[in-house]
């Protein structure tokens, strides 16, 4: 067994109150998300309006904040009027993003109505690759104005008379993207960004905007991109969006653990960049992080391209369906402390994506919604990780692996949740060798008690859940002490684990 990992939990050792949207979702017109995903007339579990109840009711017990619509790279071709209005009469429209049918059956009122049996608020992005600032004034006048005018009217005709009144806006989707729509350069999207935004302020001014960051780390423009958009958009944007997916391609798991230290090194980058370019500025505001695309993508993405390329324009074909093992839920555990680490700057954060696509939610078009396996450090983070996110001290021992050097061996990030009079301990053991002892001290939190030590282990990396049988789900934990304020337990070697205290 390795060195005895120390953490100190105090309550006035603050970073941040944790904005409850770091526990966001996504859902794009992309294979199976929104059509047999959320939305199938005629199944068995469907709601009168189409809606699958199994998929509510999972969607729900994520208690997801908000939801990001409809792309992702779909909406930079998308015709928001084709969308609304009697279903009869909508359009179908081809989808250049994944080379699909569109029907249009499911639409912006649909969907706005769809967010409200979930519990979660709409975070809307506007078309800025083949379109531009009218529509998107015209499509923020359809859904938040309450004016006697053509777009406004245009929404009451269609029956609904209370604006939807979305405060989030994303202006476009990877922007910086070849692959995008309507790919520009920085200074272009820069310009258009703040163009767009500023006339949107003007019709209404409560809303927030994202303006587009780079689609990974990786992208050559990086960090260049976010320099060059924020010199034009700055005053008119709130939060800048990051995107990344990880893969374990050379099954090198130890590595794959070890690459939440690159999503360190991009949030510091883009933190810099954004406070650069404020202190340029002389601005007085911060910039803020939404990291609106996140998770683990791989598993599909050659199968995907080859039918995107030999089959195009299926109706909700079967794309990006990973189907995700053990090792994918610990590394989803990482990158959850990581935002938790971060909760001072990033505001929002979106898992990517929400049902069927890259998703914690599988559906069977003939049967049941299942859960699974990154379904549940996301639960987990959005039921315990609510309230202020504490800086505890920490002294973990290290190690290296193919492509990282240093890399703790415990990763952890501690929550207090005043209201519910809560503390919780976040925390992966990535050493894939050795079992660690931990140790934390939470002296500061007199009379509490452990509640529940939940965690997720398995000496098999690549299990899996599926329709019919679910292996990997959570279990509570007895063997472990609590003396004096101090808890101790044996983390197994790649495990999850949350630890809940209360009074
Ligand atoms: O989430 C899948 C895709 O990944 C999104 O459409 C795009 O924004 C990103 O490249």
């Amino acid at each position: 067994m390795g060195q005895k990992t120390k953490m100190i939990v105090d309550k006035d050792f603050k970073l941040a109150k944790i904005d409850d949207r770091l526990y966001g979702s996504f859902i794009e017109h992309l294979g199976r998300a929104v059509y047999t995903g959320i939305y199938q007339p005629g199944h068995p579990s469907a709601d009168e309006e189409g809606f699958r109840q199994d998929v509510i009711d999972l969607v729900k017990e994520l208690n997801v904040p908000i939801i990001r619509y409809p792309g992702g790279n779909f909406v930079s071709n998308f015709f928001w009027e084709d969308s609304v209005g009697p279903k009869e009469q909508r359009k179908k429209r081809l989808d250049l993003a994944w080379r699909t049918m569109e029907s249009n059956e499911v639409g912006l009122g649909e969907f706005a109505n769809w967010c409200k049996k979930v519990n979660s608020e709409m975070m809307m992005a506007v078309n800025l690759g083949t379109r531009g600032t009218a529509d998107a004034l015209n499509l923020l006048e359809y859904c938040n104005l309450d004016t006697p005018t053509y777009y406004a009217d245009l929404r009451r005709s269609h029956g609904v008379d209370k604006p939807y009144g979305i405060k989030t806006w994303c202006l476009g989707n990877e922007m910086d993207g070849p692959w995008q729509m309507g790919h520009k350069t920085a200074t272009e999207y820069g310009h258009l960004a703040a163009e767009t935004a500023k006339a949107m302020k003007t019709m209404d001014d409560s809303l927030e905007f994202v303006v587009c960051g780079s689609s990974n780390i990786e992208m050559p423009t990086f960090p260049q991109w976010e320099a060059s958009t924020l010199e034009e958009a700055y005053e008119y944007v709130d939060y800048i969006s990051l995107h990344q997916y990880y893969g374990n391609r050379k099954n090198d798991t130890a590595d794959f653990f070890a690459k939440t230290q690159d999503l360190e090194n991009f949030l510091h980058s883009v933190i810099s960049t954004c406070d650069f370019v404020k202190a340029k500025k002389r601005s007085k505001k911060d910039i803020c992080l939404s990291f609106d695309e996140w998770n683990v993508w791989y598993h599909t993405t050659d199968a995907d391209n080859d039918e995107m390329t030999k089959k195009p324009w299926q109706t909700a074909p079967h794309l990006l369906e990973d189907i995700y093992n053990f090792e994918d839920a610990i590394l989803n555990g990482l990158i959850l402390i990581t935002f938790l680490k971060h909760a001072d700057r990033i505001k929002i954060a979106c898992l990517a994506q929400l049902v069927n696509v890259i998703a914690p939610i599988m559906t069977e078009t003939d049967g049941p919604a299942w859960r699974q396996t990154i379904f549940y450090p996301y639960l987990h983070a959005s039921k315990y990780g609510r309230g202020v996110s504490l800086t505890p001290v920490i002294s973990t021992s290290t190690h290296d692996t193919t492509q990282h050097s240093h890399v703790t061996d415990i990763e952890s990030a501690a929550v207090y949740n005043e209201e519910k009079g809560e503390v919780t301990i976040f925390a992966v053991n990535r050493n894939t060798e050795s079992d660690l002892v931990f140790e934390a001290d939470i002296r500061g939190f007199e009379g509490y008690q452990v509640k529940e030590y939940i965690v997720m282990e398995s000496d098999d990396m690549k299990l899996a859940n599926s329709a019919s049988s679910s292996p990997v789900v959570p279990k509570t934990r007895t063997d472990y002490t609590m003396e004096n304020g101090v808890f101790e337990a044996v983390m197994k070697k790649c495990s999850w684990n949350v630890i809940v205290f209360s009074k």
